[in-house]
């Protein structure tokens, strides 16, 4: 048995904070029965209407994380017919990933069909970090960090600031692994932050996307989103009118 509010809001119908309106205010039935009761009881087989509508698990919001493996395309379909993301998670829902990972970059994706979330995750202004460990031919200068740290030029723009942190260094091989913390997500960003340098990326997987990383998944692995984290990531751009 769950509170009424939770499974509302676990629906993806409202917030908690909004099921509990909609509750008091007399907008929703259990079982054709109107309750303003906050911390009535409900289980799975009873009958959960808001404003007359029956609440349906099928339409509710779907979050996933999703560890993309290399040679999987970051969208719903693709025209030359390779995997997608999407092909990787089990699910009748028309989900959609947030935001892009290259074909070569592995690492942490988030997929939804909750529109509304996925708009403000990717606007400029939402201020999202994003985690990368990149794998770089070529051993970093100091002044290299520095540069990639205040902002270099891509495509005509300057790249925001940014947090670096030189990994290791391989010597004998001339690569350095560098953690790039970034907040902005412009086509390849990463890869072009290095090249505006003089450096080429030749691996790229992405460690943490905001409040999230990849602990307990293996490549290909997903799990659903739970509650919290998706309450974390709405507080995150700010909605008043969050989940
Ligand atoms: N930056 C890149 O260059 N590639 C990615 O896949 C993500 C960020």
């Amino acid at each position: 048995m769950e509170r009424l509010q939770k499974v509302i809001a676990n629906y993806g119908y409202a917030s908690r904070r909004e099921a509990e309106k909609l509750i008091a205010s007399g907008q929703v039935k259990v079982n054709d029965v109107v309750v303003r009761e906050l911390g009535t009881k409900v289980s799975s087989s009873d009958i959960i209407q808001i404003n007359n509508v029956q609440i349906d698990k099928n339409i509710g919001y779907e979050y996933y994380l999703l560890y993309k493996p290399r040679g999987v395309i970051s969208s719903s379909k693709d025209e030359k017919g390779r995997k997608t993301v999407v092909d990787l998670i089990d699910t009748e829902s028309r989900i959609y990933p947030i935001g892009r990972l290259d074909y070569d970059t592995t690492g942490i994706i988030l997929l939804t069909n909750d529109g509304n979330l996925a708009n403000m995750l990717s606007l400029p202004k939402s201020n999202i970090d994003k985690t990368y460990i990149a794998k770089v031919d070529g051993i970093l200068k100091k002044e290299d960090i520095i540069k990639l740290k205040n902002g270099v030029i891509i495509d005509g723009y300057k790249t925001k600031k940014a947090k670096i942190k030189v990994k290791k260094i391989d010597k004998k091989n001339k690569t350095s692994i560098v953690e790039v913390t970034i907040h902005e997500g412009k086509n390849h960003q990463v890869k072009k932050m290095f090249e505006a340098i003089g450096l080429k990326v030749l691996k790229l997987k992405r460690e943490k996307y905001a409040n999230l990383d990849l602990t307990g998944l293996k490549v290909g692995d997903y799990r659903p989103l739970l509650i919290k984290e998706v309450k974390k990531l709405y507080s995150l751009v700010n909605n008043k009118n969050s989940y």
